[in-house]
């Protein structure tokens, strides 16, 4: 497994270009099943998340090209209403082909994707939902077989506004009989990307963004070309980065209101930020002071994937900060790994109690999941001396060029292949 050898201590300088939302392409790729003519995806990341959904699409029969960043989906040939077994396990946002695979089959397997590194991550709001739509659900030997003669538009409240659920369910209701309405839906900017993608292909798909989504189905729909909006996630963490290790760098690719909840710590933070269109300058001395209290929320609360980055930082702020993660039950395996490094982090449940420490120093951690290992290497780009940091599989989910772009921006990183 890869690891990284990082020199703390240097300040951050330059611009970024963000890479397209991997939580956006991830569920644009399910929604390409929908159609049987030719999709194209433009600026999709070469990560490891993306490259599983286009074995999955390729195991039920899709014909998939990849020409430099653009993925080229051709679903006419689709057969296969069955998800791979390997794959749900390597992906758990293979559930989203749930509702896509029901709209073209009226049936489909797969699976239990079952809990992750982060938490349980059960999908009961998924299904009952497609339930309400009239798909039959039988959950036996580990696997979750649908079928649905009829899929007819239902009125939906969901008890969390969860991000996969109201993915899932539009991509069921987008050629269903009649309207479906999902009240409590989630929020999130890649929602309204999905809505946005869906539209241009022929569905009838509004409100996403306001917390109800209304899905009129409709007969057809076609092919098309899409950019998918820029990663918040990776901006926010080249933002929190900079912000720590002190410096100025621009992202490029994403709104700060994508952010908003982010860039409003980091200004408290004593950061200075100008924000325009797609912009975002961050300048920092790297000398921060903390805030209270951080708690997560769903959008347009302060994104649960920023949390161990954010956190990560508030190890070297001044004064003591107050994490709460309200979305997982075991976000902070990263925290003992901080603690090698010297920072002076307690953890209660879903809470950490960070006592900011003058600095940190190099040390060799493991990454444990995706953004607890981007957190790893925004603590070690702040310490002082040289760390490791073990098991990139993770960052390589969800980072494309990671340590080239942190390099470009002046930060001693290389990867060690293993
Ligand atoms: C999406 O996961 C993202 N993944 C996650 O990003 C992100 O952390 C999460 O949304 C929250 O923003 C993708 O988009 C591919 P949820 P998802 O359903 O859809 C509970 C990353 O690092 N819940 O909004 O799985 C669940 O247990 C990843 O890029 C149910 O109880 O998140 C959790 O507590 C990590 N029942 C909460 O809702 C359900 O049926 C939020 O989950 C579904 C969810």
């Amino acid at each position: 497994m890869d690891k990284y050898i990082i020199d703390g201590g240097e300040k951050l300088y330059g611009k970024i270009e963000i890479q397209s939302a991997k939580n956006t392409v991830l569920p644009l790729l399910a929604a390409s099943v929908l159609t049987d003519e030719p999709v194209k995806i433009r600026g999709v990341p070469m990560i490891n998340d993306v490259e599983n959904m286009l074995r999955i699409l390729t195991e039920v029969g899709c014909k998939i090209r990849r020409q430099k960043d653009c993925a080229l989906i051709d679903s006419s040939g689709a057969a296969s209403h069955e998800i791979p077994t390997r794959l749900t396990k390597e992906l758990r946002s293979s559930v989203f082909m749930l509702g896509s695979v029901l709209t073209r089959f009226r049936r489909a397997k797969i699976s239990y994707p079952g809990g992750c590194d982060i938490g349980l991550r059960p999908i009961d709001l998924h299904l009952s939902g497609l339930k309400r739509l009239g798909v039959k659900i039988v959950e036996k030997d580990g696997y979750i077989h649908c079928e649905a003669d009829r899929l007819v538009g239902a009125e939906i409240l969901l008890d969390f506004p969860s991000v996969g659920a109201t993915e899932n369910i539009i991509l069921a209701a987008v050629k269903a009989e009649g309207i479906t309405v999902i009240r409590n839906a989630a929020k999130e900017p890649e929602i309204v990307d999905l809505q946005r993608f869906l539209n241009v292909m022929g569905a009838k798909v509004r409100g996403a963004g306001g917390g109800t989504v209304v899905i009129e189905g409709v007969k057809r729909l076609h092919g098309l070309e899409y950019t998918p909006i820029g990663d918040r996630i990776e901006a926010g963490t080249h933002l929190i980065a900079a912000a720590s290790c002190g410096g100025e760098i621009e992202t490029n690719g994403v709104p700060s209101e994508n952010i908003a909840a982010l860039l409003h710590k980091l200004r408290e933070n004593g950061c200075k930020i100008y924000t325009k269109n797609d912009r975002i300058i961050l300048i920092s001395d790297g000398r921060l002071k903390s805030v209270n209290l951080v708690e997560t929320m769903p959008f347009p609360g302060f994104p649960t994937d920023l949390q161990a980055q954010y956190s990560a930082l508030c190890c070297t702020a001044k004064g003591a900060t107050l994490v709460v993660e309200n979305l997982f039950e075991t976000r902070y395996r990263y925290a003992a790994e901080l603690k090698r490094m010297g920072a002076d982090i307690t953890i209660r449940g879903r809470t950490a109690f960070i006592q900011g420490v003058e600095k940190l120093h190099g040390a060799c951690v493991t990454a444990s999941d995706l953004r607890g290992g981007a957190a790893l290497v925004v603590a070690a780009l702040k310490a002082e001396g040289q760390s490791t940091v073990m098991d990139l599989s993770h960052v390589d989910r969800g980072y494309a060029d990671f340590e080239g772009k942190l390099r470009r921006l002046g930060a001693k990183i290389r990867r060690i292949r293993v």
